[in-house]
């Protein structure tokens, strides 16, 4: 990876962080961090085969940030008030010395760091994950079912291999999320297995509704099970109450299952946005700053970093473009002549 690229580290770690609003006055809490644009499956709702197959060019190394590069943009990012950082791909666990960056990156009181994971190699780096600073993963897992799950991935993983990730990670004392994204007709008669398998178990399941996001995954509206439905689903099996978030603009509504074994999330960015608070900012792998999921052009801080800008101008450039933000997509989907006909950025190059 290409090097070093100094930061004024001390004081910006010590600068009181300051609040950066938006138009709506949203401000920017989380920052998550797409390391590297690959991954070792093919979802098909993500990285389709017919689209990222061999001859798909992924990102060159020396035009993705280096860890010293991401390590001093989230420090920047800190100093604006973000105190959420999330790790993301592609997978990130790709990303050769990961731990290294965990490092790097700011840690202690008041920062929430996490790290979102297909799970496939968790195992054997669950240990240095933790050594290194990590505190909770996430961890996507859409089936149990093995022959769903390995058409849904296409790279003929194992259910068993995202499993005894996951249980490393826990016997690392990891604390763990569970994500699946439901999809109609593809893994939703296995909504409850899911919820079975995790119920009790201190590791939050939560259930996505399926999104639009770039242009290649073949959205369909009729694809997507509503959070409304799942909720009927599993309420005729196992009672729910809903519980309060723990945190202003949490993506996931949370439910507690009645007999006291645990809770659940539902993400449904389809039916019910969460625009109105959104806190999110997005870091491609090449150091572009996107103010959505669902954004079409990003910001582009990599070249402020290579070219010899402080850290005061690399924040200021960050608080202009959030000052600007006016992203609302999940409440204008269905609306194109609101959105507009660019294509947009692909879950693989900006982590979801
Ligand atoms: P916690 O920090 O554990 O609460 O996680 P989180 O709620 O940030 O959830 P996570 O990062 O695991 O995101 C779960 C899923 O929600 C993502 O994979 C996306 O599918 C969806 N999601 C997350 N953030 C956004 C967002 O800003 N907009 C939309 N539309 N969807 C989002
Ligand atoms: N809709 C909803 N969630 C998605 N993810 C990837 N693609 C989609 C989509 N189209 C989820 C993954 C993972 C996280 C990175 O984003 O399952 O949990
Ligand atoms: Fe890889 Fe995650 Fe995309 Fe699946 S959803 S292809 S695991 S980045
Ligand atoms: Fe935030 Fe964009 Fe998602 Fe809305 S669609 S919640 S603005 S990232």
């Amino acid at each position: 990876m290409s090097d070093a690229v100094g930061g004024e580290a001390g004081p910006l770690e010590s600068a009181t962080p300051r609040d950066v609003r938006d138009v709506r006055g949203r401000v920017l809490r989380d920052l998550r961090i797409s390391v590297t644009d690959r991954c070792n499956f093919r979802c098909s709702y993500c990285m389709p085969r017919s689209v990222f197959g061999p001859g798909f060019r992924f990102l060159p190394a020396d035009e993705i940030l280096s860890f010293e590069e991401i390590a001093r943009v989230a420090r920047v990012f800190v100093s604006l008030g973000v105190h959420k950082l999330r790790l993301t791909g592609g997978e990130p666990l790709l990303r050769r010395d990961l731990p290294q960056l965990i490092r790097l990156l700011p840690q202690g009181p008041g920062i929430d760091l996490a790290l979102t994971t297909h799970g496939s190699r968790l195992a054997p780096l669950a240990g240095e994950l933790v050594r290194a600073g990590l505190r909770r993963v996430t961890v996507s897992l859409d089936s149990l079912d093995d022959a769903v799950f390995q058409h849904m991935n296409d790279a003929q993983v194992p259910v068993a291999h995202v499993l005894e990730g996951i249980e490393r990670a826990a016997a690392a004392g990891l604390e763990i999320k569970i994500n699946a994204v439901i999809r109609r007709g593809v893994n939703d008669a296995g909504l409850l297995d899911l919820v079975r398998r995790f119920k009790g178990s201190g590791q939050i399941l939560r259930l996505i509704e399926f999104m639009d996001v770039g242009s290649t995954n073949g959205w369909e509206r009729g694809d997507v099970v509503s959070a409304r439905e799942m909720l009927e689903r599993i309420q005729a099996v196992f009672p729910l109450e809903p519980a309060a978030p723990n945190y202003t603009g949490e993506v996931a509504q949370r439910y507690r299952f009645s007999d006291g074994s645990g809770e659940l999330g539902i993400i449904a960015s389809v039916t019910q946005p969460f625009c109105g608070d959104c806190s999110r900012g997005r870091l491609s792998a090449i150091g572009s700053f996107y103010t959505c999921l669902f954004a079409s052009d990003g910001h582009d801080l990599r070249a402020l970093l290579r070219g010899g800008a402080s850290d005061d101008e690399l924040r200021a450039s960050v608080e202009a473009r959030w000052q600007a933000r006016r992203d609302a997509y999940s409440e204008l989907r269905g609306r194109p002549l609101q959105l507009g006909r660019r294509p947009k950025i692909e879950m693989s190059f900006i982590g979801g």
